[in-house]
Order: C-alpha cells, then structure tokens, then sequence
C-alpha cells in the first residue's frame, strides 16, 4: 500500500497511474468523510476513465507514503504523519522548488526522506476531474542518510504506475536546475499575467533577466554549485520559455485561481539564500514581493 497526503493535482496522478488497490489517500487529521474519492481521469493519450481511492484507515500500514501537497503544507503535513508513521517508513517529497525539502529533512534526519523532481503534468479542471497534460519523467533521490538504502525498493514500487522515473544521488542538484528555470519564468508570467513564451518579448522581463541570473549564479558560486554562468543561466531559462511557450505556469494559474503561491520557495528561497550569505538579491526580492502583493490581494 502506498500512502498519497495531498490529493490534488500530483497526488491524483500518482493514485490514478499505480495499480488500483495499491494506493490510499492519507486524510487531513479530524478529516470524518471516508467515502473514497471517485474522479474522472484523462490519460495523457485521450484515453479516460473513473478513478476510486480509498481514505487510509488506522490498520493500513503504508511502505511508502508520497507528500503531494504545496511546498508551504509539506512540512506541517509530515508533522501530524510522524505521530503514527514507522521511522522506517520511507518518505518522498514531491514538492516544487526549495527549502520545504532541507527543512523536513533537517526536523527527521533519522527517516528516510526523499525528493522528487517531476516534468510530469497534471491538472483539475473541476474538483472530480483530472487531466494528464503532459508526460514527462520524474526523478528521485535521498535527502536523509537512511534514506540512501530505500532508493532504488522506492523506485521499483513506484515504476509500477508505468510512468518514467529515475534515480538521482544528488536530488538537490536536479532541484537547483528546476528552480533557476521556475525562478527565471514563473514569476514574470504571474507578474504580466501572460503565457510562458510571451515574457521573452516583455519589458519588465527584459530589463531584470540578466541580474535576475547574476544574484542565482553568484549564490550558486558560493554554496559550491558552480561554477555558474549569468549568461548560460538566461539562455537555459529561454530555450525552456520557447518550448513551453504556450503553457501557463503553475505560479500564474495559481494566481489566476486566487491561490497561494509558491513564490516563497522559488525566488524568495534564493532571497533567503542570500540574506543568509550576506549577498543582496534585489531582482528576487522585487519579483518575491510583487507576486506576494499580486496574490493576497
Ligand atoms: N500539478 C503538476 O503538474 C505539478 C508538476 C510538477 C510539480 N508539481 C508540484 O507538486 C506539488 C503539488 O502540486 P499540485 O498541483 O498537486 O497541487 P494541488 O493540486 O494544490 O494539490 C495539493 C493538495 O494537497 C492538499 N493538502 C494540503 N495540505 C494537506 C494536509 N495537511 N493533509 C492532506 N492534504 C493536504 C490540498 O488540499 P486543499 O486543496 O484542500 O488545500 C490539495 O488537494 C507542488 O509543489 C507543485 O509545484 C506539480
């Protein structure tokens, strides 16, 4: 049995994708309403079908539980599951950008925590809907030094769902290059309330790309994962700007839905980065600022 927290738009994907009876969505705490969830799920070849998932009960015992929520529930999320969960339980974090990752992995260090880094996408048009937009591949690896022996059992307990995923030793590495792409994209399309490849063409993308990537490249350098060049840094953010030019990023959508986002794990990760390095990052901390703005009001 593996155990999904967070049914959303990723948990869902995972629950639809592993084999059916394999899989159970852990409730919030004080959740009463255990009917299972049915939803509607278009497969990424056209292909639907109904999905059901059971609710996890006190007698399941999960051998993997996979935290699907957004990276600001992620730690309060595996607060109330360490209450009851075996410390040998593995754990994976499927959360976008930085800093939810170190943190679970810094309160349990003697679990096993995991992270992945998916280009899997999947959406909710409606809340019984679920639609596989786009197929990807997705990658994991160990945060927590007991979580380097579950590996490769978590990887072959996940290939299950057919879906493409990989082992990666240095988890954080593929996270930082996710994040430089995210941080270079996402807040410029919530910002201009505009699809990915329009930002390249805008003014206030224009006039703040470059030191965007100087401050990301200058961090990078110092906490020793340079060497990192500002003007590689532009080009890696563009050519992914082009070929998703149509798409509308998560932090727009999120927007868009009255959503939080999470700007916070994004460039204001790389601002708190620097605060904490004594390295000034104005452009993230303009952009972090205006897109808090933009989504609280
Ligand atoms: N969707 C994608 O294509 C995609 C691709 C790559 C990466 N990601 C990353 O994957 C993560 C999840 O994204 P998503 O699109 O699946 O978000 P989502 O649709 O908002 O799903 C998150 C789910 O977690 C639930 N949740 C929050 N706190 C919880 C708790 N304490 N206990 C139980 N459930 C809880 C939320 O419930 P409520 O709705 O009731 O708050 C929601 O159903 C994000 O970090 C995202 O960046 C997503």
């Amino acid at each position: 049995m593996i155990a999904i927290l967070g049914a959303g738009a990723m948990g869902r994907l995972w629950a639809a994708s592993l084999p059916a009876h394999e899989t159970a969505f852990v409730p919030r705490p004080g959740q009463t309403n255990t009917a299972p969830a049915h939803f509607h799920f278009q497969e990424a070849d056209g292909h639907s079908r109904q999905v059901t998932v059971s609710w996890l009960s006190a007698a399941d015992s999960p051998a993997l539980v996979l935290i699907t929520t957004k990276a600001g529930d992620s730690t309060e999320a595996v607060e109330h599951l360490a209450d009851w969960l075996p410390a040998t339980t593995p754990i994976v974090l499927f959360q976008n950008g930085l800093g939810s990752q170190q943190a679970v992995a810094e309160r349990w260090p003697d679990r096993p925590v995991l992270a992945a880094t998916t280009t899997e996408g999947a959406n909710r048009p409606a809340p019984d809907q679920l639609v596989h937009a786009g197929t990807g591949d997705t990658w994991i690896g160990p945060l927590t030094k007991p979580a380097e022996q579950n590996l490769y059992g978590v990887i072959a307990r996940l290939s299950a769902s057919g879906l493409s995923i990989h082992a990666e030793q240095d988890i954080l590495g593929r996270l930082w290059q996710k994040l430089i792409i995210n941080a270079g994209i996402n807040p410029f399309t919530a910002l201009l309330n505009c699809r990915n490849g329009d930002i390249l063409s805008a003014d206030l993308y224009r006039a703040h790309i470059d030191g965007l990537c100087q401050e990301i490249a200058g961090l990078m350098d110092t906490i020793g994962r340079g060497p990192a060049d500002a003007k590689d840094l532009r080009q890696s953010i563009e050519a992914v700007a082009r070929g998703t030019a149509q798409n509308i990023s998560s932090m727009r959508s999120d927007v868009l839905s009255g959503k939080r986002t999470e700007i916070d794990y994004i460039n204001g990760y790389i601002v708190r980065l620097g605060q904490s390095l004594n390295i000034a990052t104005p452009v993230n901390r303009m952009l972090t600022e205006q897109v808090q703005q933009l989504s609280s009001g």
